[in-house]
């Protein structure tokens, strides 16, 4: 704060000082001098100002670190190379020109080993921090077994590759580009945000966010509108990965007026010229899906990975109702869950079932059910397990139980008869 006044200060003392000069040298010096010497003065200032210029960027140059240490020829990062996503917002390094201990890393990995020498590959998922990606996918994601085991061979390939080029085997970057195909609610987002998170910390993309595009994001409605659109979402997506949802409706069959097979033919052109900046993944149901890679050989043969996410079980549903309360320290009692159950087998038989998403939703509800029972009598003492334990009632108030009876009713008396 005082070093900023200072600075004020000076300034203002030498703007005064300067003005006092000049007015000084009008009154007492012939005009003619005064000329001369004021042109020689604006002269030496600017000459100052562009050696002064002209130094700093030699300076900047001079204590960069160099590129080629971490640089792979396939586009990504040696491991240990990652950088922090807080450093490359505030621009990594701190001042000082000390490298970072990541930076010292990355500098030690790029050295070539010797073929004698052996290295493991638990050190080396130790050194990318990969360990968290799969804790947090075992965390969040009930069940979803073969869609984890499919996430584990793409990081061991990626991971043996890593090691292979620490040997100085050089192989192409390996496709990235994925297909996520299920019902709605079945973790399809959720998992590809953890992706581009691996893919991050092995090194394989730059920044690892996640843009999210649906047609409308990509296609226009006039003529020249596609182009620019898609390439706009594109450039935010570089880096990182574009999630495309409902990628099929950018494909109308038979409507020569679209403009959706112009957005394919550019996403084709990036999908194969920019693979080591940008990874696609492709989503939707996956009926829909095989008839839109029919239509569009292209695209199908840029896929390297599909992945399928099966709808959910009751008892999945049950589990991940559970971990869902878990997470937000509520809990079902015995007949809680029961009725639970009871309610699930029913939506799960109605139109807009939408897997985990409708799990999520039904206990928001309840929670909402069972803060308005507590509230309706005030006056009681709560303890904390009442605050935390939902019950039967709660899910028995959703309306769906109320639209049910009517229906077993005319059930049982057509039994009856
Ligand atoms: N296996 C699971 N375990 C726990 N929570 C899950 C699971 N699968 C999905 N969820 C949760 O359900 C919600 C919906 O998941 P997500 O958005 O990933 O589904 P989606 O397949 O992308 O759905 P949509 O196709 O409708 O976009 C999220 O809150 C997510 O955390
Ligand atoms: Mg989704």
């Amino acid at each position: 704060m005082y070093g900023l006044k200072l600075r004020y200060a000076k300034s203002s003392l030498l703007i005064v000082a300067s003005l006092i000069a000049i007015i000084l040298a009008f009154s007492y010096l012939p005009h003619a001098l005064l000329a001369i010497v004021g042109g020689l003065g604006l002269i030496l200032a600017i000459s100052y100002a562009l050696g002064r210029n002209t130094w700093k960027q030699t300076r900047d140059i001079g204590s960069r670190p160099s590129q080629a240490a971490g640089a792979r020829p396939t586009g990504a990062r040696p491991a240990g190379a990652r950088p922090q996503r807080g450093e490359r917002k505030s621009g990594g390094r701190k001042s000082g020109g000390r490298k970072s201990r990541a930076e010292a890393r990355a500098s030690r990995r790029v050295e070539i080993l010797h073929p004698e020498e052996t290295v493991t590959l638990s050190a080396e998922r130790e050194a990318a921090e990969i360990e968290d990606v799969f804790t947090s996918l075992d965390n969040q994601l009930v069940g979803l077994v073969p869609v984890k085991k499919k996430v584990e061979e793409i990081a061991s390939l990626l991971l043996v590759d890593r090691v292979r080029h620490r040997f100085g085997l050089d192989a192409p970057r390996p496709n990235l580009h994925m297909c996520f195909t299920g019902d709605p609610g079945t973790g399809k987002t959720t998992v590809a945000l953890q992706m581009a998170d691996l893919l991050f910390r092995l090194g394989y993309l730059e920044k690892g966010h996640l843009v999210h595009a649906m047609r409308d994001d990509l296609v226009g409605e006039f003529i020249g509108h596609t182009a620019p659109k898609t390439k706009r979402t594109l450039e935010r997506a570089m880096g990182g990965v574009l999630f495309i949802d409902e990628a099929y409706y950018l494909y109308r069959a038979g409507d020569s007026k679209d403009y959706g097979q112009e957005c394919i033919d550019i996403l084709l052109q990036v999908m194969e010229n920019d693979r080591d900046k940008l990874v696609v993944i492709l989503a939707g149901y996956k009926d829909r899906m095989d008839v839109f890679f029919e239509s569009n050989p292209g695209m199908s043969s840029r896929i390297a990975h599909h992945l399928d996410f099966a709808p959910y079980n009751l008892d999945e549903l049950v589990a991940i109702g559970r971990a869902m309360l878990d997470r937000s320290a509520y809990y079902l009692s015995a007949d809680a869950e029961m009725a639970f159950r009871e309610y699930l087998t029913m939506r799960m038989g109605q139109p807009r079932f939408a897997n985990a998403r409708s799990v999520r939703n039904e206990l928001e509800r309840t929670r909402l059910r069972h803060a308005f029972r507590l509230a309706a009598e005030p006056e009681l003492s709560r303890s904390k397990d009442d605050l935390m334990r939902l019950e039967a009632a709660d899910i028995l108030a959703s309306p769906l139980f109320a639209l049910a009876e009517p229906v077993s009713a005319i059930e049982e008396s057509a039994r009856r008869r």
